[in-house]
């Protein structure tokens, strides 16, 4: 299993984004997680396209590998800001399906930009249309807090939600990433794995520490996989 681990930069230094995604691409993450909110799917409201394009080049190693810009969109409507980012440089997009009118052709729209398309599940939402998109998606994020806002704690009953997603996943045979957010931290990371999670965000429990590699290291080492 590859496990990847994502620090959303919402729990960044907003005044020195450019600088916290050189640090903490420094201390050995994979993906950058980037929370789109705007004030009416989400009570709270964060950054748009944009901020986005400023921060692209930021997102590569010091030896000048891309990292991927993972863009979680608590958006309502989808369509319009996923294709801006998409313009401005995201990698993967994902979309809260209840916050689409058309689900399918959101996920269609997404993939024609070229990115990698993910569904996002709130703790409270079934996992019912993946019976019917699933083979038409590269990655599925199972929030473990209510979206909104950094530094929540894990809510447990996502740990059953992630065995059912990954059952489906083996089911359908693709290659999809299971990715948890919300409240994971070094102490419960292991757990996440266990039910099945492959790609872990991690915003406090990364940027609420002054030596972000030695979370990141943590992080690995509770997942077996320390360099
Ligand atoms: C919540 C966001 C999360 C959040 C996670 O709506 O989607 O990505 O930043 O933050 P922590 O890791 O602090 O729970
Ligand atoms: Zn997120």
């Amino acid at each position: 299993m590859t496990y990847r681990i994502a620090p959303s930069i919402l729990s960044a230094d907003f005044a020195r984004l450019g600088e916290e995604l050189s640090h903490v691409i420094a201390a050995g993450c994979d993906w950058i997680h980037f929370d789109v909110m705007d004030n009416h799917y989400v009570p709270n409201l964060t950054f748009g396209p944009m901020i986005c394009g400023a921060l692209k080049p930021h997102a590569k190693t010091a030896g000048g590998v891309a990292v991927p810009i993972d863009v979680h969109l608590m958006v309502q409507p989808v369509d319009a800001l996923a294709s801006a980012f998409a313009d401005a440089g995201a990698d993967l997009i994902s979309f809260h399906p209840d916050a689409s009118g058309h689900v399918h052709r959101s996920i269609q729209a997404i993939k024609a930009k070229g990115c990698k398309v993910g569904l996002v599940f709130n703790p409270a939402e079934p996992l019912d249309v993946l019976d019917w998109v699933i083979d038409d998606i590269d990655l599925i994020l199972i929030m473990s807090v209510n979206p909104g806002f950094g530094g929540q704690s894990f809510i447990d009953s996502a740990l059953r939600k992630i065995e059912d997603v990954r059952r489906r996943i083996t089911a359908c045979g693709k290659d999809i990433r299971l990715e948890v957010d919300g409240g994971v931290k070094v102490d419960n990371i292991r757990r996440v794995a266990d039910a099945g999670a492959d790609t872990f965000v991690a915003g406090s429990a990364i940027f609420g520490q002054p030596d972000y590699k030695s979370v990141v290291d943590a992080m690995r080492l509770a997942l077996g996989t320390a360099a």
